[in-house]
């Protein structure tokens, strides 16, 4: 593999040379390209003892070769470690005053950073929301490690191990991140939550964060596909990437016909999104007012459609809707019946081809960064156990999706 190893100036760039020597001694051919301020830290000499090349790090040197466009094109993985609070600002920024930052905005590749710095500049809202933005953008971004810093002070911001930082990367590329196995195909995926009107100013909604159809719209554009994210209500922001369109929606109708329209002559359909089940049967165009008393108003619910069901049926009706889709499934167990066995069921029920069984409960699933599911399939595939973060939920997804169109 061809690697940019990026170093920025901080003290774990020494660090950086141990991470070096893991992939050189894999056989990987590694570019280093350090900051200016790295170079305080590392010099030039130690990186190209190392690496076994020469070491750029000015966008004026190697012009002949258009040494800023190509790296990023040639290699098959950027990776800046470490990242410092300033080098996250600049790439959220699109900064290009260094090699470095050409490379960033040149990669069409897979770009991981792995972030140190004191715990005070992690935290900052600065920072929380350069690493937010470069997610949203793709980039996978490594936790840092917690415990001891430059000095005698603790905390979160340490640069994880060399060792740490290197296997979660190739986990990353391993398991098809880097993979473009959905080039020319289309995919749509609903996430987020649905909200139901009351009033105009209230709804009835659900505690869905979109973390997960974010992840697997991502995973799907890295994998080379045309994206369509069809958006609830969402904690986080939608991303940016030019193979997403995103469409955003409030209720279960919207959703209902956003996916009938954008999903017509799509490759797949992935139905993230948390769909209510009921709403309320009346809608009133003023705000509810609160009665003199001690009376509230009743609301009267009724059943919503099915999105994923009537997709289905209206594929077999005739519709030109995706050959693959995959539904997911919240389930809780019961003394009788495990949670897969629930998803089972459901999974004949909707007549979709992949369902993604989520064991959901107080602090659960909803909401948190990481997600343990099983993906079972209505062809009598060997059902497929899924753990960790939502990203590699995600990745994994997507391979099956990719199978199926196989
Ligand atoms: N779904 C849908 N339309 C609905 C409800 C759910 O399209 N009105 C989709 C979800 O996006 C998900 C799948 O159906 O992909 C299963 O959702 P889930 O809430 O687990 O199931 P329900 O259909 O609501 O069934 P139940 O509440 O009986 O478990």
């Amino acid at each position: 593999m061809r690697i940019v190893l990026g170093v920025s100036g901080g003290i774990a760039a020494y660090k950086a040379a141990l991470l070096l020597r893991l992939m050189t001694e894999e056989g990987h051919e590694v570019h280093v390209v350090p900051t200016n301020s790295a170079l305080n830290f590392v010099g030039k000499a130690t990186w190209e003892a190392l690496s076994g090349r020469p070491v750029y790090n000015d966008t004026f040197e190697a012009v002949e070769e258009v040494n800023h466009v190509l790296q990023g094109r040639l290699a098959d993985l950027v990776l800046l470690a470490p990242a410092t609070a300033n080098s996250l600002a600049k790439a959220a920024h699109g900064l290009a005053d260094d090699l470095i930052g050409n490379i960033l905005l040149t990669a069409t590749v897979p770009v991981v950073m792995a972030p140190a710095m004191h715990t005070e500049m992690w935290e900052n809202a600065a920072t929380q929301a350069n690493v937010a933005t470069l997610r949203a953008r793709g980039i996978h971004i490594i936790e840092p490690a917690t415990g001891r810093l430059t000095g005698s002070d603790t905390g979160k911001g340490r640069f994880p191990e060399p060792e740490d930082i290197w296997s979660q990367t190739k986990d990353l590329l391993d398991r098809g991140a880097a993979k473009r196995h959905l080039e020319g195909k289309s995919v749509v995926v609903s996430a987020g939550g649905t909200r139901e009107a009351l009033d105009p100013v209230r709804y009835l909604g659900n505690r869905s964060s979109g973390k997960q159809g974010v992840a697997l719209a991502l995973a799907a554009a890295r994998a080379g596909a045309d994206v369509t994210l069809i958006a609830g209500a969402m904690d986080i922001a939608a991303p940016q990437d030019p193979n997403i369109s995103v469409v955003a929606i409030e209720s279960t109708r919207d959703l209902l016909d956003a996916v009938l329209h954008h999903a017509e002559g799509k490759d797949g359909l992935i139905m993230a999104a948390a769909v209510a089940d009921f709403r309320p049967a009346a809608v009133t165009d003023e705000k509810m007012k609160k009665q003199d008393g001690n009376t509230a108003p009743t609301i009267v619910l009724e059943q919503t459609e099915d999105v994923l069901r009537t997709t289905v049926e209206q594929r077999a009706a005739g519709q030109q809707l995706p050959r693959v889709i995959v539904g997911f499934a919240a389930e809780t167990g019961d003394a009788d019946t495990t949670p897969l066995e629930y998803g089972r069921a459901k999974l004949q029920r909707k007549g979709c081809e992949i369902l993604v069984v989520n064991e959901v409960g107080v602090g659960k699933v909803f909401g948190q960064d990481d997600n343990d599911a099983t993906i079972i399939f209505a062809d009598g595939s060997d059902d497929v156990p899924i753990q960790g973060s939502k990203d590699r939920v995600a990745v994994e997804i997507i391979n099956q999706l990719a199978d199926a169109f196989a």
